[in-house]
């Protein structure tokens, strides 16, 4: 993986044609897809805040030059979707600034960072990964349907191939028992200091939902109509936490226990909206997305193989 990392690495510049003419948009559409090219940039360095923390949660040179790869990738994803933003905003119809909901949650995540195991990072990088890989980039590029956007994207994607392969392996490592035996070699934490780690995520978790519905659900009931990338990018999540490695994990049984509740046919009308605002996501992908079926299928997968699937599914690149 390190050895593609290194060799996979490219240059804006000399590996993009930015000469092409951007396609022309009516007024509205201009300005929508100029504002969620700036907004991706946002999201691209969160991805790379997300990645700096496994970088210095590991004590592994490999893993930590593959997440500093990581690092170097989501900075570039930004730069890149910045410079999309230009290339679109032919007409200068208004200025252009990050979704203000995107920037305080960003202010709030630093904060979360701190707080959280290296596994609840992981679960928010793996999951962002999905939403944005499965179904909000590719929406994008199908909406705006233009050469420079192709191109950019083919570039971006064959890079998030690598993050996802990772992001899953990090899954099946933080459900392995091999963690378990080093987490229970670790001195445990004062009950105090778990509390306030509890409150933190707690809180944050709360402030997840304007900005999830400004930068993600919004835009894409806007690229996406129909919400099928939608739905396939949230079960897609719903069945990596019921992996055979992950399912028994603490946050994953956290996240279960919120759906089920949600779900559940006395419980649900009264305590739903306090779920849907506590996920932060729209009810209709709290349901249950996946059968039985599936359950049962990925509880005998490992984490290699749902990875493969997870890359095939979102159109794998290199
Ligand atoms: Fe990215
Ligand atoms: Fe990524």
């Amino acid at each position: 993986m390190l050895d593609k990392c290194e060799r996979l690495q490219w240059d804006p510049d000399a590996d993009l044609d930015w000469s092409v003419a951007p396609r022309r948009f009516d007024r509205d559409t201009e300005m929508a897809v100029v504002q969620y090219f700036t907004d991706m940039a946002g999201i691209e360095r969160l991805a790379a805040q997300l990645f700096a923390v496994q970088r210095d949660n590991t004590t592994d040179p490999t893993l930590r030059a593959i997440f500093q790869s990581f690092v170097v990738d989501e900075e570039r994803h930004a730069i890149v979707a910045e410079r999309l933003a230009r290339h679109y905003d032919v007409h200068h119809y208004r200025p252009y600034r990050t979704n203000p909901h995107l920037v305080r949650f960003a202010a709030a995540f630093e904060h979360v960072l701190h707080h959280v195991s290296p596994e609840v990072a992981n679960a928010y990088i793996t999951s962002g990964e999905i939403l944005l890989d499965i179904a909000l980039l590719r929406s994008l590029d199908d909406f705006v349907d233009d050469d420079m956007s192709h191109q950019a994207m083919r570039l971006i994607n064959r890079d998030e191939s690598r993050h996802i392969a990772m992001d899953h392996y990090m899954v099946g490592y933080y459900g392995s028992e091999e963690y378990a035996r080093w987490e229970a070699s670790q001195p445990a934490k004062p009950l105090l200091e778990q509390l306030r780690s509890a409150l933190v995520v707690l809180a944050f978790m709360w402030k997840a939902r304007p900005f999830l519905k400004a930068v993600f659900f919004e835009p894409m009931d806007m690229v996406d109509p129909s919400g099928r990338r939608l739905i396939e990018a949230f079960r897609r999540i719903q069945l990596v936490g019921l992996m055979g490695e992950a399912q028994g994990r603490p946050f994953n049984r956290f996240l279960r226990l919120l759906q089920d509740t949600f779900n559940h046919p006395i419980a649900g009308p009264f305590l739903g909206p306090l779920v849907v605002r506590l996920m932060g996501v729209d009810p209709r992908v709290i349901k249950r997305l996946y059968t039985e079926e599936d359950e049962r299928r990925v509880r005998r997968m490992s984490a290699q193989e749902l990875a493969d699937e997870t890359l095939a599914m979102k159109g794998a690149a290199a």
